[in-house]
């Protein structure tokens, strides 16, 4: 028996086939996982019209870590109404295991114009838009009415900015840039940076900035080296992600830790990319954002060492321009199951 008993949620399109690669590396790296499988995601739904029963939640809830694929049904699928899955699964594991910071690290591939980044996002995952908060009146009649609030607590948002001014404090750089609309969305605005402010006091060595998130769009894509670590709402930390995947060399590689850094349960890692029920099956899937997903979830389990060493094998082979060659050549392109090999021997 290993000391860590790991959920897998391989889910839907190339969700499985890029857990397994994960897998493969982590076994490489000599960490030993008892493994559970979940079978969650659309063709669950489909087969039985369960997204997430209760007694599964529950023994989720009792695992040391949940490593998950990908969710969600085909692009323009009816089968499945929208949002259910995203809403059913995903997020109902955010919320209920309060998973309330969303980490997300970037570091350059070889596909980025800019060759050295290393940043980090620190997404809140618990609340804002995400929390489901609003309703509609008269639906499907002329008079409709749509609303969705933004939630925002004093205690969301200080344990989430916290969590991202002890990152800050521990990284070389020591930078925390703070992104929200705060011109515009005055309420919120004011709640995240009096928190940030106030926070920020007992972190005297980290140095702060605050950028409007319209204009933090502009400066990912034109000086993305500017940025050290990021703190951010759930909604703009989710579009700012996707544009760091693409800036730093595409969405890939990108990896996530949904934390619960209180470690009253699991925490959950999952690649930032979807499905891709286009490529399923095609070999062309890139595991290397589950592998290093899977990296995140050994630095939380405290096997800092092996979570070290995936890391770098994953970084390495990433910024090597022949990396890039071999993904976008047809001739000589790496299947999904080559590349986990590649990284598993360099671990
Ligand atoms: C992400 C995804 C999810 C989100 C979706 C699938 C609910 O886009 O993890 O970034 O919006 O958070
Ligand atoms: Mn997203």
């Amino acid at each position: 028996m290993s000391r860590y008993r790991v959920g897998l949620i391989g889910g839907d399109g190339i969700g499985p086939a890029v857990v397994a690669e994960a897998l493969k590396v982590v076994d490489a790296a000599g960490v030993e996982l008892d493994t559970v499988e979940y079978d969650l995601g659309a063709d669950r739904y489909l087969r039985t019209g369960e997204i997430l029963p209760d007694p599964v939640l529950a023994e989720l809830g009792d695992l040391d870590a949940i490593l998950l694929g990908a969710v969600g049904p085909p692009l323009g699928s009816r089968a499945v109404p929208p949002g259910a899955l995203e809403r059913g699964l995903l997020l109902r594991l955010r919320f209920e295991l309060d998973l309330y910071v969303n980490l997300r690290p970037f570091t350059s591939g070889a596909g980025s114009l800019f060759p050295a980044l290393d940043f980090a996002v620190v997404r809140e995952n618990t609340e804002g838009v995400y929390a489901g908060e609003g309703g509609c009146l008269r639906r499907g009649m002329p008079g409709e009415v749509a609303t969705q609030g933004s939630v925002n607590t004093r205690f969301g948002v200080e344990r989430c900015v916290r969590y991202a001014f002890e990152l800050a404090s521990c990284r070389s750089r020591q930078h925390l840039t703070l992104v929200h609309k705060t011109n515009v969305l005055t309420f919120a605005g004011d709640l995240w940076q009096r928190t940030f402010d106030a926070v920020g006091a007992e972190y005297p060595g980290v140095e702060t900035a605050y950028q409007h998130v319209d204009a933090a769009c502009i400066h990912l894509v034109e000086s993305p080296n500017r940025y050290d670590v990021i703190v951010t709402d759930n909604l703009f930390g989710d579009i700012l992600t996707d544009l760091a995947g693409a800036v730093t060399g595409g969405i890939g590689l990108a990896a996530s830790a949904n934390l619960n850094p209180a470690r009253t349960g699991p925490s959950l890692f999952e690649p930032v990319h979807g499905a891709a029920h286009d490529i399923v099956g095609s070999g062309r899937a890139n595991p290397l954002a589950a592998i290093r997903s899977a990296a995140l979830m050994l630095d939380h389990l405290g096997e800092t060492e092996a979570a070290a060493r995936v890391t770098k094998a994953v970084i390495e082979w990433a910024a090597e321009p022949s990396a890039t060659a071999r993904q976008q050549d047809p001739v000589t392109t790496l299947s999904t199951a080559e590349i986990g090999d590649a990284i598993a021997e360099r671990v």
